[in-house]
């Protein structure tokens, strides 16, 4: 039986548009009970093209509802990432008739200008909605931000700075991000560079630098608040090709500078990674979260550029991560992000099995197709010591497809192994090596929560600490879970399976 790629591969519950490419997600906002996804799309084919807007809604971020082409490419360029804001002021004078503007911020990326390999490609538009982000109005007088010489210059992430009372917009120059401020959304005033390798080289630069974000996060259990900033790279990522990376510090309205703590402990490791596996890039936060529910919620673009453009799905190209919560922890040295999918998930959630204190040796199996659909399924698990325990995890359909995953105390890395789980052929970087991440913890325990969708898994290892996010496209569902065991026997001490129902 041969199963069309909509039964095979459409994700149960991952953002994908029903035709057409997709990459990075754009101007998520909240506002009046919706929350608003845009995205990077080609809606007439398979691969990257004329860059537009496309839309989806949701009112858990859970959920999305694919939603009519928010903006066109036009005379001026193609329209690459960026952000949205919700004017609830009024500073931008766009509001009419008590309408409360949302205005997105892009970059419009010039074809005629990148044939003539003109410098000044890329500049800032924004565009403003009166009906709650659903239909667009481009400014007359854009851009708003022309080029200053820059080739790569783009992905504006605008936020409101409460302290300083004004809008502040932060993007992507070549091997750097640069602030501006405005009060009106309109005109912006330069403010400041942060990373680039002309003054102190720092973080990541292994490829160009896109699609940066900047918030506060509270310490987890203080009052005390830090900025952070996230800078996707491309290539350079920690298993190669596309990654986003971070980093800890104070903003006083103009510069953003890191923290003492954490600039030596990135001197020293370089492992400030939002995500070690190969396909979570260019995620960015959600604005206007109303203070009632609280919080920073990221989504990223589920793919990565060395094999995007052809990964084995023909009707529609790459999904979204789903939306995961961010905190700020204080580590003994400085400090860590953890991610967590967000707690809305819960509600989709039937538990299935339980257990606890599982005797592994050689392979168990844990779980099959027929009392669950891992396609749609969530996982807990926790090990009190997993000191000298290989815990090993694997995913498999009678077809010999299998997708490995887990924790190698030998060398004190999780891993995620794809070469065998179906199409792999598609592109050499693929699938040619384990995707590995060097565990941060030092905690004698571990514990995890795994996502598992038609093609992709997302592993939130130590609280969170440590994530590893990958596609796969296996020939036919996945229908085991067993736990594999090396030479040693160990013990699982807790272990849920739960279906998710959507
Ligand atoms: C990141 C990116 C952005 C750009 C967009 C174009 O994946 O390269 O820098 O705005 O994609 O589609």
């Amino acid at each position: 039986e041969v199963l069309s790629e909509e039964v095979l591969y459409r994700p149960n519950f991952h953002f994908t548009p029903m035709t057409g490419w997709m990459n990075d997600p754009n101007g998520m906002f909240f506002y009046n009970g919706n929350y608003h996804l845009y995205f990077q799309h080609y809606p007439d084919g398979n691969k990257w093209g004329p860059m537009h807007w496309g839309h989806a809604t949701s009112i858990d971020m859970v959920t999305w509802k694919e939603q009519p082409i928010a903006l066109y490419p036009d005379e001026m360029g193609y329209i690459f990432s960026g952000s949205a804001v919700v004017d609830i002021d009024n500073t931008s004078g766009f509001g009419m008739d008590g309408k409360v503007p949302v205005v997105a911020m892009f970059t419009y990326h010039n074809m005629e200008i990148e044939k003539a390999e003109g410098i000044d490609v890329e500049s800032q538009a924004i565009a403003y909605s009166l009906d709650e982000g659903i239909t667009w109005t481009k400014y007359e007088g854009n851009p708003v931000i022309k080029n200053p010489g820059i080739r790569d210059f783009r992905d504006p992430k605008v936020l409101w700075d409460n302290l300083h009372k004004k809008w502040i917009m932060i993007l992507a120059a070549q091997d750097r991000t640069k602030i501006y401020g405005s009060k009106d959304l309109k005109k912006w005033e330069e403010l400041s560079d942060f990373g680039g390798n002309l003054d102190k080289a720092v973080g990541a630069h292994g490829g160009v630098w896109e699609c940066p974000d900047l918030f506060t996060l509270p310490i987890e259990g203080t009052d005390e608040v830090k900025w952070v900033q996230l800078v996707s790279i491309n290539p350079g990522g920690p298993n190669g090709g596309s990654a986003t990376q971070y980093f800890i510090g104070d903003f006083d309205g103009k510069t953003f500078t890191m923290d003492k703590d954490f600039e030596k402990e990135l001197k020293e490791n370089h492992n400030f990674w939002i995500d070690f596996g190969k396909d979570n890039y260019a995620g960015v936060t959600f604005s206007n979260i109303s203070s009632a529910k609280g919080g920073k919620f990221l989504m990223g673009w589920m793919s990565n550029w060395q094999y995007a453009n052809v990964v084995p799905t023909e009707t529609w190209r790459s999904a979204m991560t789903v939306s995961r919560e961010i905190k700020l922890i204080k580590s003994a040295n400085s400090y860590r992000l953890a991610f967590s999918p967000i707690e809305e998930l819960n509600a989709y959630k039937e538990v299935k099995f339980k257990e606890e204190k599982i005797e592994v040796s050689g392979e168990l199996e844990i779980i099959s197709s027929e009392q669950l659909d891992l396609t749609q399924a969530q996982i807990k698990f926790n090990i009190s010591e997993v000191k000298d325990k290989s815990l090993s995890f694997k995913l498999s359909n009678s077809l010999g497809d299998e997708l490995l995953f887990g924790f190698d105390p030998k060398d004190n890395n999780f891993y995620v192994d794809r070469r065998k789980s179906g199409k792999v052929n598609f592109e050499n970087r693929y699938a040619s090596k384990i995707s590995t991440a060097t565990r941060i913890s030092s905690n004698p325990s571990l514990n995890g929560t795994i996502l598992l969708d038609k093609t992709s898994i997302e592993l939130f290892y130590d609280d969170g600490e440590m994530v590893m996010t990958e596609i796969f496209f296996p020939n036919a569902p996945f229908e085991r879970l067993s736990l594999v065991s090396k030479n040693e026997i160990y013990i699982l001490d807790y272990i849920e399976v739960n279906q998710l129902n959507f």
